[in-house]
């Protein structure tokens, strides 16, 4: 297989519709998301209570539901203090909902001359807060727990379970941090 060098004017045109036609396709289906997210109840509840401690190393997760087609995944992700997420982009869309504690979101724009993120602002999630992403780097992130208490999410991607390591963050290069560092 190969890619053309050099794809036609109507190439183009086609292949900017399909990204139009794929980005109101996600944004429909990520506000129906967020809707029933919202609307699901406890979903602390369903994560038991041994789980909820996280750990040392990282951030931990934990698969809440697969499903059997493969077409998403649910999990739960525990914050210790301290553990944040590299700086992303997403493969794939994505949602989530802050069940307990408070979680810091860092916003990036992305710059493609330089091809780094350009860090624009943060803000505090906390419980019932409900973010959704698209596909890309229209909406780059880092996420993490700044407090002193442990937080919980609850985050939902379009990937099977089996493609969730690989499949869901697409790690890039920001200005003037390394991914060990807290904000
Ligand atoms: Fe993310």
């Amino acid at each position: 297989m190969s890619i053309l060098a050099h794809a036609s004017p109507d190439l183009r045109s086609l292949g900017a519709s399909v990204e139009a036609a794929q980005m109101n396709a996600a944004r429909t289906l990520l506000r129906e998301l967020a809707s029933r997210v919202a609307d699901a109840g406890d979903m602390l509840a369903g994560l038991p209570a041994e789980l909820r401690a996280g750990r040392a190393e990282s951030y931990t997760r934990h698969i809440a539901y697969a499903d059997p087609h493969g077409a998403f995944t649910i999990a739960y992700l525990i914050w210790r203090p301290g553990q944040f997420s590299p700086v992303h982009g997403h493969k794939t869309w994505c949602t989530y909902q802050v069940l307990q504690g408070e979680l810091s979101e860092t916003h990036y724009r992305w710059d493609p001359s330089t091809r780094t993120a350009i860090p624009h602002g943060r803000v505090v999630r906390r419980p019932g807060d409900v973010v959704t992403a698209v596909q890309g780097l229209r909406q780059i992130h880092r996420l993490g727990n700044a407090s002193e208490q442990v937080a919980v999410s609850l985050h939902i991607y379009g990937v099977a379970e089996s493609d969730i390591c690989t499949g869901v963050n697409h790690l890039v290069q920001a200005e003037g941090r390394t991914d060990s560092a807290r904000p």
